[in-house]
């Protein structure tokens, strides 16, 4: 289905899906813990491997938000670009926004599995990482999803891997992984849809 087909419009959660864009820019107008909470609630609600529910969700405003912003423009000092480029951006975007909600894994999957499953350690090992990988991704998809139904403007903010240990630490969570780290606002410039490569060079039909 193409997101101009009348089925896209006719229906809001496809409208949804369709209108999310990434937006870097926010005004600041301040997004109540109401709306914050809901969009948490969406984000808990993704389906998980093994129904562990493996994620945690860190809110920061305020200091804690501007002091996670500094640490990431300190460390874009020591990489090339763009890589410095994208950590500066995304600095950016962190201190111009009201909330920021980092994701991170628990590992509690990766633990736990890896004792059930009597294959080999590794294997069981990347296996769980993967899926727990897998389950923040459809939080975070989540997250952003309801942002959008709700008017807000969020950017998932993946760069931040790059200092992935220091943000852990900062964030208090050292024993999780890190996913995600999602300014929320109201967007100040509006998104631009990018060029959707067809669909037709992404499926294969087969037994059709
Ligand atoms: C896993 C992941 C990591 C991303 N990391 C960043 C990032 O670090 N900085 C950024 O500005 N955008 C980041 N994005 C947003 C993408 O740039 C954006 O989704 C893409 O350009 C398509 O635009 P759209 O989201 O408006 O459809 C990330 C998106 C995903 C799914």
């Amino acid at each position: 289905m193409d997101p101009s087909d009348p089925v896209f419009s006719a229906n809001e959660t496809l409208q949804t899906i369709k209108r999310r864009r990434s937006i870097r820019l926010f005004t600041k107008q301040e997004v109540p813990d109401d709306l914050i909470r809901i969009l948490l609630q969406a984000a808990n609600e993704a389906p998980s491997a093994h129904n562990q529910q493996s994620w945690r969700f860190i809110v920061m405003r305020d200091r804690k938000k501007l002091g996670l912003a500094h640490l990431t423009t300190i460390r874009s000092a020591e990489f090339p670009r763009p890589a410095s480029t994208l950590l500066r951006m995304a600095a950016r975007s962190i201190a111009g926004a009201p909330a920021v909600i980092a994701v991170a894994n628990t590992g509690d999957l990766i633990r736990h599995g890896t004792q059930l499953f009597k294959v080999e350690k590794e294997m069981a090992h990347d296996f769980f990482r993967t899926m727990e990988i897998q389950s923040s991704a459809a939080a975070v998809e989540n997250l952003l999803l309801a942002a959008t139904s709700l008017g807000l403007a969020t950017v998932w903010l993946g760069i931040l891997y790059l200092i992935k240990d220091e943000v852990l630490e900062f964030l208090e969570e050292p024993k999780g992984e890190f996913m995600a780290v999602v300014p929320v606002g109201y967007p100040s410039t509006p998104g631009h849809r990018p060029q959707k490569q067809p669909l037709g060079i992404k499926v294969r039909h087969i037994d059709y």
